[in-house]
């Protein structure tokens, strides 16, 4: 979600303070989500000729790029030194990964509406903001389990920011290359890769990068109980009797976008991705692991959409009404 280019209302210190209330654990804040990636692979001692990590398929290429710095993406656990712990669009993975982990809860930011607490994976954790809030740019971090840890890995990194006029262009290429920015242009996107490697060069997070970031607990909280019922009432409308295992009611998900399954297979993802074009709702078709398990993946086709709390009301029964008419 792009945000404003008006002045953060926090700075990087009250930042980690507010995430760290958030999520019940040591934070530092960074440039991005692949920027913490990368530190936390290092972290754990894995370099890019001797250790290979186990990741799942479908993986973005973001992600891959930021492993590479590190460790050989492998697809299998037998000779990997760790596991990319990925919780696949906020579904979170069941099965017991190969140690030591790192947990991707990028498309998990709520483990509920009101907490971002959980049984933590390992040692390790990032996460990257502009999937649930809007910013003026990337931003990302770590979790780390204690104190002395997130301390070290701050200091080692808080004086590494890009200069003035870097931070200025990647904040600039951030926000004409995302959808939902006024000024998307998709030209911009042509710079986006290189500005991503240079979020492996300076990990210091760029505080002007921060705008459009909740301020306080109950904004976080606003957005969480927005999030979770456009989840539930998406649940209710489109998930079937063969995807209760995958999507079960009773449990906390508050999805990075909703997937739309389609018992008629491509065609009808299709017909259901222009239908939602004419609404001005981009969505695209995806693989998801419906198993949500590393060990035995099943993936199945389906379009992912939006549920975030920038949409309205009348929008997202709009899209509901589309979609229902395609199934
Ligand atoms: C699963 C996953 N992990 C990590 C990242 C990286 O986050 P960031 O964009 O903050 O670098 C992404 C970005 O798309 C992602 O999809």
């Amino acid at each position: 979600l792009t945000g404003s280019s008006d002045r953060p209302a926090l700075d990087v210190d009250q930042t980690e303070a507010l995430l760290h209330d958030w999520f019940e654990r040591p934070v530092i804040l960074l440039a991005s989500g692949r920027t913490a990636l990368r530190i936390a692979l290092a972290e754990y001692g894995l370099t890019r000729y001797d250790d290979r990590i186990w990741v799942p398929w479908f993986l973005s290429r973001c992600v891959l790029s930021a492993v590479t710095h590190q460790a050989f993406p492998v697809e299998c656990p037998h000779s990997a030194s760790g596991t990319l712990l990925y919780h696949q669009y906020g579904f979170r993975v069941r099965d017991h990964p190969r140690d030591p982990v790192v947990e991707d809860i990028a498309h998990s930011f709520f483990a509920g509406p009101r907490t971002g607490r959980r049984a933590w994976r390992g040692e390790l954790a990032i996460f990257s903001l502009p999937k649930f809030f809007p910013t003026a740019g990337f931003a990302g971090g770590l979790l780390a389990s204690s104190e002395e840890h997130a301390a070290k890995i701050r200091s080692a990194t808080r004086n590494t920011a890009a200069s003035s006029a870097t931070c200025t262009w990647m904040r600039e290429v951030y926000q004409l290359s995302f959808p939902g920015s006024r000024r998307y242009e998709p030209g911009a996107a042509t710079w986006l890769d290189s500005a991503s490697e240079l979020l492996f060069q300076y990990p210091a997070p760029d505080p002007e990068a921060l705008a459009g970031l909740p301020s306080s607990r109950a904004e976080i909280e606003a957005v969480g109980e927005v999030r979770d019922e456009r989840a539930r009432r998406f649940r209710e409308l489109f998930v079937t009797h063969d995807l209760s295992e995958f999507w079960p009611a009773e449990e906390d998900i508050l999805p990075y976008a909703l997937p739309f399954f389609a018992q008629a297979g491509l065609p009808a993802l299709a017909r259901a991705r222009s239908a939602l074009d004419t609404l001005g709702i981009r969505s695209d078709v995806y693989r998801v692991n419906v198993a949500r398990s590393m060990l035995s993946p099943t993936y199945r086709p389906c379009l992912l959409v939006p549920g975030h709390q920038q949409m309205n009301d009348h929008l997202f029964a709009e899209m509901c009404d589309a979609l229902a008419d395609t199934a």
